[in-house]
Formats: C-alpha cells, sequence, structure tokens
C-alpha cells in the first residue's frame, strides 16, 4: 500500500514537473489517485491561470436536435420533450441582459437544429458582436466552409466535445454519426483559428479508465485550449437510463489530469458536476477548473434544455444564477475576471 502511495506521488510530482505522462501512467492515476491529485491541479491552476475565474453567459437558444446521442435528453426519439427555439429577439434580448451583467463571454449552445441555417447563424454572430464581447459557438457538427463563415462573421470560439476518442463506444452511442467526422470538425476548427473546446463525458456505460486516458491525450494532440468534462448523468427517456448514475469522481480526476498535462488552457466547472454534488462546481474550481459558464436562458425555457435530469438552476432567474455564483466563487478567495479570457489573456 505504501508503495503504491508512493508511486502516485511520483507520479503526480512527473505530471507537474514535466507535464506529460504515459498512457498507462495516466490509467494509474485515473485508477488510484486521491486528494494528492486535486491539491496538485489546483496549485498548477494557480501558477498558469492565477486566481481570477471567466465567466461565460450560456444561452441555451434552441432544444431541437436531429441527433440522436443515446445519453443525451435532447436526442430526437424523446418524443416526450417539448422543443422551443428563441428568435432574434429573444436570443439579443439574452445577450444584453448578460453584457449589462458585465458577462464578456456569450456561449450560444444548442442542439443540431437545421433551422438555423449558415445565413442565420452569421447574422446572429455579427448582431452579437455589435456588443463588445467574445463570442462562443456551441452548435455541433457543420461543414469547413460553415465554420469559416462564421470566423468570417466574427465568431471567436467553439465548443464541441469529442465525447469519447473510444471509436466503438462512440458508434455505439451516435446512430447515423461519425467519429471520423467529429474529428475532422474538430481539425478545421482549430486550422480556422478558432480557440477550439473540447471534452468528454466520463462514466459512460462501457467506458474504461484506458479509454478516459486516451481522451486526455487527445485533448493534449489537438493542443485544445479549453477542455470540459461532464460527468454522464443518465436520462430516464433515453437508452441509457438504468446506467451508474454518479460519476463525480471520475471525471474530477479526468479534468484534474488533464489541468495538468495542458497547464495554460481554461477548463470549466461544469453544470453536470453541480447536478449530482452539491458544491460541485466549487470543488471543481479548487481542483483545477477556472471557468463557470452560468445559464442566461429565460427561466421559461430552462426546464425544457434537459440534457439530464436534476440540472441546477431551472427555476432560478439569470440575476439569480449571477450573485449565487459570483458569491460562491468570491466566499473561495477567488476573484471574478474582468477579462475575456482568452487562452493566452
Ligand atoms: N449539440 C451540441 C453538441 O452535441 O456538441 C451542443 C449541445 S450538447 C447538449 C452539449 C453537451 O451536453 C454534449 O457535448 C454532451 O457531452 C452533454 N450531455 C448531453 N447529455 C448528457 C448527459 N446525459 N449527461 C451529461 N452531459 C450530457
Ligand atoms: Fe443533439 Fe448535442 Fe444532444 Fe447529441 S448531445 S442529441 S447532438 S444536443
Ligand atoms: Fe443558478 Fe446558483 S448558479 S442558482
Amino acid at each position: 500500500m505504501r508503495k503504491q502511495q508512493e508511486e502516485l506521488f511520483n507520479l503526480i510530482n512527473k505530471a507537474e514537473e514535466k507535464h506529460n505522462l504515459l498512457k498507462d501512467e495516466i490509467v494509474e492515476l485515473l485508477n488510484f489517485s486521491d486528494e494528492q491529485l486535486f491539491f496538485v491541479a489546483d496549485k498548477i491552476r494557480k501558477i498558469y491561470k492565477g486566481n481570477k475565474v471567466h465567466l461565460r453567459a450560456l444561452i441555451e437558444f434552441t432544444n431541437i436536435c436531429k441527433n440522436n446521442c443515446f445519453y443525451c435528453g435532447l436526442r430526437c426519439d424523446n418524443k416526450k420533450l417539448e422543443r422551443y427555439r428563441l428568435n432574434f429577439e429573444e436570443i439579443l434580448k439574452c445577450t444584453k441582459r448578460a453584457v449589462n451583467a458585465g458577462y464578456k463571454t456569450i456561449v450560444l449552445q444548442g442542439g443540431e437544429d437545421v433551422f438555423f441555417d449558415a445565413d442565420k447563424i452569421c447574422r446572429l454572430i455579427k448582431e452579437i458582436k455589435t456588443f463588445d464581447v467574445a463570442l462562443t459557438l456551441s452548435i455541433g457538427e457543420r461543414t469547413y466552409d460553415e465554420y469559416k463563415a462564421f470566423k468570417k462573421a466574427g465568431a471567436d470560439r467553439y465548443l464541441m466535445r469529442i465525447e469519447t476518442t473510444d471509436r466503438k463506444l462512440y458508434k455505439s452511442l451516435h446512430p447515423n454519426m461519425s467519429f471520423e467526422n467529429r474529428l475532422q470538425c474538430l481539425y478545421n476548427l482549430k486550422e480556422l483559428g478558432y480557440e477550439t473546446g473540447t471534452g468528454c463525458l466520463a462514466g459512460l456505460p462501457n467506458q474504461t479508465t484506458d479509454s478516459l486516458a486516451e481522451d486526455i491525450i487527445f485533448f493534449k494532440n489537438l493542443n485544445a485550449d479549453m477542455v470540459g468534462i461532464g460527468p454522464f448523468i443518465p436520462h430516464p427517456e433515453t437508452p441509457l437510463k438504468n446506467a451508474e448514475k454518479d460519476n463525480f469522481d471520475i471525471s474530477l480526476k479526468v479534468m484534474a489530469i488533464t489541468r495538468l498535462l495542458l497547464p495554460d488552457i481554461n477548463i470549466p466547472a461544469t453544470t453536470a458536476m453541480e447536478s449530482i454534488r452539491e458544491n460541485g462546481r466549487i470543488i471543481a474550481l479548487q481542483s483545477g477548473a477556472n471557468v463557470v459558464m452560468p445559464n442566461m436562458t429565460d427561466v421559461k425555457y430552462r426546464k425544457q434544455y434537459e440534457l439530464y435530469p436534476n440540472k441546477i438552476c431551472i427555476n432560478d432567474s439569470p440575476d439569480k444564477c449571477i450573485n449565487c455564483i459570483k458569491s460562491k466563487i468570491l466566499s473561495i478567495g477567488r476573484e471574478i475576471s474582468e477579462s475575456k479570457g482568452y487562452r493566452n489573456d
């Protein structure tokens, strides 16, 4: 036992110094590491990213999706979900509210909704960019030319998780989608100069620590600018409804190791983390994360953006969320950033 403890300390020290680990070493940490991993990830976060937490205003602008991902409550086969799509005015109203509340980044996220063709998205980007904000899109897989047009219209960043790098697992969870295409999309985004965010779900059925280690190596090889790790939370209206529910610890470990290997990137404390663990975002902020994405969606739509059950804040107003998260951040001795929060800020 003592020997193993010593080996783990050595691995964490190696990661801290070299920001590199072999796959087997990552697997070892995923399987056996403890509080020391989180402590060191927090230390590295402090050295590279400082004490400031970046807030990104999340606008969930459509819950309509043509895809059928096995884990997601928005999957097109979930006929019980009441669908919505915000109109331009509503999206701009949310944007104004976020800007007035001091946010410097707007994140437009939605299902893969074909109504929002490239022209409409470009129009939206141009409108949103009239405010002095950074704009992140999270609208799934599009063609190279569409990504190019969005960039030209002013989009700065793009978030698209690879979800899992295990091809077989990916295929089993994403009917009619292609792993190769998702990869290509991420390479295209990088090539086009987006700050590119990716990430994975942790705790999926049949996912191994070996494949999670591959995910972390993928983030490093891609040189991702942001990485978001979500604990997978089973949704009752999906094929994975009976899967394991508590994936907090494994997702926190994936996140902390990602911080050690990519010390200068932006890492959010994800909403899903807090949805399964009280103060989950604060725990994440103290284990390597430096970003929070409070929900700016109108209360009347929040319940319908139900990726998973028991999502936090579904009955809260945007104002309540901003005050709530700010006070939590300040209570742990961190500050709220006033910059746009690019990777190299
Ligand atoms: N449609 C876009 C996409 O898939 O990239 C963006 C929106 S999608 C709802 C955002 C993220 O939600 C996905 O990348 C996925 O990791 C996460 N998600 C979906 N279902 C989830 C679940 N049951 N538990 C945790 N996270 C989930
Ligand atoms: Fe659609 Fe994204 Fe959900 Fe998949 S994860 S069903 S693409 S919203
Ligand atoms: Fe929404 Fe706390 S962040 S109520």
